[in-house]
């Protein structure tokens, strides 16, 4: 795929084979982390790695899926869940830790795995408390964002959004179809 490809179908995915990522995979998705633009070049932010079932397991169950699915059906069945997770942390020593500096990594970090052929889900509802319980974090480093990693189980495709329904939706094979705007809707030339 060149940039664009990858760049147009890195789409969310919540259901994953369990082929586990490779390690040279894992390599490039930190390495993509690392090297992230940041303000100041402050690298503030820090990554735990769980690869462990049982960790993944944990994390899994902290997380809410796809709030948009009723009936929790967007919620990965043991057998389908991700095979790495990556916790995005904020070191809140360093001054000027910014929010955007996360979101670059992550999509750094994601796009690094999708040119590999590897699926990811942000997740932003990790509950801050109860994950820095479980990772054992010392006071300075937060929980900010999850990503789940593995290969996708399932087909993710890009439709027109339509009468502002931004919602995205599953159908009965699990595979899922998310509406995004035009061009035309959302950029004005002056
Ligand atoms: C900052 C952020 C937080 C997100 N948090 C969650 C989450 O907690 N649970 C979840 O299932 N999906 C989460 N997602 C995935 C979004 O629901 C998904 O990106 C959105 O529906 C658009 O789909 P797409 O990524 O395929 O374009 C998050 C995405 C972003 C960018």
């Amino acid at each position: 795929m060149d940039i664009m490809q990858v760049l147009c179908t890195r789409r969310t995915f919540r259901a994953f084979t369990q082929e586990p990522v490779p390690g040279e995979v894992l390599t490039d998705i930190l390495e993509a982390g690392r090297l992230a633009n940041c303000g100041a070049n402050r690298q503030s932010l820090r990554f735990v790695v769980a690869e462990k079932p049982e960790d993944v397991a944990r994390l899994c169950e902290l997380t809410k899926w796809a709030a948009a699915i009723p009936d929790g059906a967007g919620t990965p069945a043991p057998e389908q869940r991700p095979t790495l997770f990556i916790v995005v942390l904020q070191d809140i020593s360093v001054p000027g830790h910014s929010d955007i500096d996360v979101g670059i990594a992550v999509a750094s970090m994601t796009t690094a795995a999708w040119a590999r052929g590897v699926g990811s889900c942000i997740i932003g509802t990790l509950p801050r408390d109860r994950t820095a319980q479980f990772l054992k974090l010392p006071e300075n480093l937060q929980v900010h964002t999850g990503i789940a990693f593995g290969y996708p189980a399932h087909k993710s495709t890009v439709v027109p959004l339509k009468d502002g329904q931004k919602k995205y939706w599953r159908d009965e094979k699990g595979d899922y179809y998310v509406p995004k705007y035009a061009i035309s809707d959302i950029v004005r030339y002056l």
